[in-house]
């Protein structure tokens, strides 16, 4: 496959996932976490398609096209390490939803960041939230839901909260 078309079938799965998870928490009230600003390309996306929500961003770096940067109380600058303990005092509230699309092609990095999330993005989360992830997760408790059709196993992960 050339990587053009590995590419268009990455971003596509991303989307149609954020779309499938944003009904899934239609009924949850609170604010959307997404972990990784890179471009705000799913930033974007998320701002259009769940109008009216709250969306927190954290990133180490604001480096987005200038269109999908969010104002100051909501870009939350800084390692996540560093940033998400003790998140609930900055977003306000629980979170409906986090994004997370902060792995790279390092497979030991990825397996760190990820299981620091599992144990740090639930203290955040609402009951009933979903967490749709890049990386495989394992935050306890939490039940791993099927992907939208044409998504490919493995290549994103969904976690509905007990
Ligand atoms: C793949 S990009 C996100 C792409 C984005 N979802 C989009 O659609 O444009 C990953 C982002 O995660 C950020 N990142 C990676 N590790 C991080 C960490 N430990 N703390 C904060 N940000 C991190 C990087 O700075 C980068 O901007």
């Amino acid at each position: 496959m050339s990587r053009l078309d590995s590419f268009i079938r990455r971003v596509t799965a991303q989307r149609d996932c954020l779309n499938h998870v944003a009904g899934l928490v239609a009924a949850v009230p609170g604010p959307v976490l997404e972990l990784g600003l890179g471009n705000g390309r799913t930033f974007d996306h998320l701002r259009e398609i769940m109008p009216g929500r709250e969306i927190f961003v954290f990133d180490r770096q604001v480096a987005a096209h200038p269109d999908c940067i969010p104002d100051d109380r909501h870009m939350v600058l800084g390692d996540i390490a560093e940033t998400l303990p003790g998140g609930l005092a900055r977003i306000g509230a629980p979170a409906a939803l986090a994004h997370t699309d902060i792995g790279t092609g390092d497979e030991a990095a990825n397996a760190r960041i990820a299981a620091f999330l599992a144990a740090a993005l639930p203290p955040l989360m609402a009951p009933g939230s979903v967490i749709v992830s890049d990386q495989k997760m394992a935050p306890a408790g939490w039940t791993a839901l099927p992907l939208p059709d044409g998504v490919p196993a493995g290549r994103y992960f969904i976690y509905r909260h007990p």
